[in-house]
């Protein structure tokens, strides 16, 4: 039976980072809070003029690099965001001619911060049905876009201004979302292979509509005529809207579930498991999961201080940096867990 491998990986971050210090010129905010929180220190913004599809073209540019391949090796692009270039077409139509490739399909999934796992589901079909070989996975947001603040030049202490206390009025509304969210891409690239046993060996995900509201953008919509309306402006609507006490809880209390249950039904002892690569969304989040599994500190690894939550990047970045430092090998059992807005969840287990 075929299976999947990974033969390279990539990520890119755009631009300097930007502290907590720096967001509390454009927010009433603090280190303090935010890192008790979240974990969080830093994140990155994508500028001005760069899309998702250029922060991910950079990642796979990597991943094609450290897989020693031609870009027209790839036979199959699956582009995951939530915040395209682009309302339509996708994002990754747009990464594929940047990579040159002319008429390899290239699908665009949104299970924003579990886009990883239903990604890999898609992985394991393409090559099971022999439709593809050679797949580029790529996971790139540029929340930028979103950010509650308009003078970005604020951020910089160099230029020693902070905004007005009107802005960051209309700025605080935002804060608890905002300070969570940076920008980046993770690539990686799946070839099939008939090595014993790697790739997916089984998946559990969830999706729960009647959830959707926990986190989603309210303006922009084709609900409303035009779509694209004054007013989301100013009543702030292109900012998402999200209730991170319950996102909190359904995090907490459902993956644990799944993960148990994956186990249970594949009779995998938990112990067994090299590593838990989970979605970094928040520090706590994936404390208190890991306390819940009993799962030592050093089996699930994070990079949270850093990043912030980089949504569908989060997971491929993760990858990425762990591939890289020699931690994690092929031959490895993982166990990728994550949640995100839709609400879709869920967890998978895959020897690498
Ligand atoms: N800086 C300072 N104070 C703040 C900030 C901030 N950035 N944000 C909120 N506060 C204040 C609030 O105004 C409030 O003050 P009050 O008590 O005087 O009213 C107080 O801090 C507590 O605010 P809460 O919003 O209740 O804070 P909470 O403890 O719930 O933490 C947080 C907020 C960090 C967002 C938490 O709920 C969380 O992490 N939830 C999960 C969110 C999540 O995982 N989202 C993404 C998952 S899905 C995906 O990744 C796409």
């Amino acid at each position: 039976m075929l299976g999947f491998e990974i033969i390279g990986t990539g990520h890119y971050v755009p631009g300097p980072p930007v502290t907590n210090d720096d967001l509390s010129r454009v927010m009433d905010t603090n280190d303090e809070w935010i890192f008790k929180r979240s974990g969080i220190k830093q994140r990155h913004y994508t500028p001005e003029g760069m899309g998702a599809s250029d922060l991910a073209l950079e990642a796979s540019r990597r991943a094609i690099e450290a897989a020693g391949i031609r870009p027209d090796e790839i036979d199959y692009v699956v582009f995951a965001t939530m915040t395209p270039d682009y309302v339509f077409p996708g994002s990754g139509a747009l990464l594929a001619h940047k990579l040159g490739l002319k008429d390899v399909p290239a699908l665009d999934i949104r299970q924003q911060c579990a886009a990883m796992l239903f990604g890999l589901q898609i992985v394991d079909g393409l090559v099971k049905s022999g439709a593809a070989n050679t797949i580029l996975f790529v996971g790139a947001e540029a929340h930028a876009g979103f950010m509650p603040w308009d003078d970005w030049g604020a951020l910089d202490p160099a230029n020693g201004r902070e905004v007005s206390p009107e802005a960051k009025a209309r700025a605080n509304k935002h804060r608890a979302l905002a300070v969570l969210f940076g920008d980046g891409a993770g690539a990686l690239i799946f070839r099939a292979t008939d090595r014993e046993g790697a790739g997916l060996r089984a998946i559990e995900l969830h999706t729960d509509g009647g959830a959707a509201k926990l986190l989603y953008v309210e303006g922009g919509g084709f609900r409303s005529r035009p779509y694209c309306k004054h007013s989301d402006y100013d009543e702030q609507k292109y900012i998402p809207t999200m209730d991170g006490r319950e996102l909190f809880k359904f995090a907490v209390t459902k993956l644990p579930e799944c993960v148990r249950s994956l186990c249970a039904r594949t009779g995998t002892p938990p112990e067994t498991i090299d590593w838990f690569l989970a979605h970094q969304a928040n520090a706590r989040i994936n404390d208190y999961v890991r306390s819940q599994l009993g799962v030592p500190a050093h089996k699930l690894p994070s990079n949270i201080d850093r990043f912030g939550n980089t949504s569908a990047g989060t997971l491929p970045i993760l990858i990425d940096e762990q591939m890289r430092a020699g931690s994690l090998k092929h031959g490895d059992l993982c166990m990728l867990l994550a949640l995100g807005a839709g609400v879709h969840w869920g967890c998978a287990l895959v020897r690498w």
